[in-house]
């Protein structure tokens, strides 16, 4: 990497204050990383806490917990863990305390996959919209159903109360999963969102969703809980969420009160967090740019997943001034003491090339 300057490692070091209240004692974060660790019934278990307890023990500043379910009768996958009431109290207490006695704070990322749900898992999926997966998806994925008003609300506050539940067993914050082309993208969506009602039809209506899961959230947990949201910078998507509508939907999430905006790009049709060009790729950040547009836009912390694997880049991420937090998920995943070593300015020993050869190919 001959453009990037020589690793700083003051700056992934530096702790960070958000609004509501918390620290992060550094600026590297483990993005989600969905674990599907849960019990058949859809449990939290020990091994999920012995996992956390292995990362939180590397130094890294932030943990955001693998997409969690805020309804049963909606999985993502099997294995994943659901929190939608206090049975669970005292083993997703061992979680967060997997981290936070270690001194890392944790996030639950909260998550309701609408129709990216493959077919025979759930009853039934619901979307903003019945509109058809592409040809290919069709076999894996079936045409969801439009949810109701009612379901919509019932929704909204199932998020709410999740959010609340992960308060109460001593997590640190929660994370609302607004990217990837699960149910929140797909309300931003217009391709996937044709509704004419409160919820689609316009940006601002498309985006009402999103907003009513926040301020649903920010009621139950109280002004002092952060709160953070998981975004497309777009969809690419022909028809889909694009920058500009994203680069709106994080000033309406920062003027309602949001604590960290986390960076991300496409969807299940699309293709999840891949590089869209070769150049980005380079600057390793893949979705870099984005982030610039949104830091000229408004001074919220930002979170930027996909693509660091060397301290130097996520060195130079932090200081080109347009990321606060560097998210890393698959170098968590291949090398789960890595964090040790990139905040002492070294690169993993693990990690080859292969992976991000292959997005070199992909962004060609
Ligand atoms: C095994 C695995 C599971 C993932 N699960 C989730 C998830 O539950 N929620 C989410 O927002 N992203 C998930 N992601 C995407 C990552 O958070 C991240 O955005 C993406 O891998 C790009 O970052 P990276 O280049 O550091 O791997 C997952 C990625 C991997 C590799």
């Amino acid at each position: 990497m001959t453009d990037l300057l020589p690793p700083k490692i003051d700056l992934l070091t530096q702790p960070l204050h958000l609004m509501n209240g918390g620290v992060i004692r550094n600026r590297l974060a483990k993005a989600a990383t969905s674990e599907t660790l849960a019990t058949y019934a859809n449990n939290p278990t020990p091994n999920l806490v012995r996992l956390y307890q292995r990362w939180a023990s590397t130094g890294i500043g932030l943990i955001i917990t693998g997409n969690v379910m805020i309804d049963r009768r909606a999985l993502g996958e099997p294995g994943n863990v659901v929190i939608e009431d206090e049975i669970d109290l005292p083993v997703l207490q061992q979680w967060a305390r997997a981290a936070t006695d270690q001194g890392a704070a944790i996030f639950v990322q909260l998550n309701h996959p609408g129709k990216q749900s493959t077919k025979g898992l759930n009853a039934s999926n619901l979307a903003p919209s019945a509109v058809p997966f592409s040809q290919e998806m069709s076999t894996l994925f079936e045409t969801p159903r439009e949810a109701t008003d009612a379901e919509i609300r019932d929704i909204i506050r199932r998020f709410g109360r999740s959010a609340g539940i992960c308060k109460k067993a001593g997590f640190s914050g929660v994370q609302i999963h607004g990217a990837h082309g699960y149910l929140i993208n797909q309300f931003l969506s217009p391709h996937h969102n044709r509704r004419t009602d409160e919820w689609g039809g316009t940006a601002e209506k498309r985006r009402r969703f999103l907003l009513a899961v926040y301020t649903e959230i920010r009621k139950e947990v109280g002004p002092d809980f952060p709160i953070a949201v998981k975004l497309n910078s777009a969809d690419f998507q022909r028809g889909g969420f694009t920058e500009e509508e994203s680069l709106a939907t994080v000033q309406a999430l920062v003027n309602a009160g949001i604590d960290l905006v986390e960076i991300s790009g496409g969807t299940y049709e699309t293709g999840v967090a891949k590089p869209q060009k070769a150049s980005t790729l380079a600057r390793e950040a893949y979705f870099i740019e984005f982030a610039e547009k949104v830091r000229a836009l408004v001074k919220v912390p930002l979170m930027v997943t996909g693509g660091f694997r060397s301290a130097a880049g996520m060195n130079a991420a932090l200081r080109s001034g347009a990321v606060d937090v560097v998210g890393i998920a698959r170098l968590m995943v291949i090398d789960p003491d890595v964090p040790a070593r990139l905040l002492r300015g070294l690169d993993s020993k693990q990690c080859g090339a292969t992976i991000w050869m292959r997005d070199a190919r992909q962004a060609a």
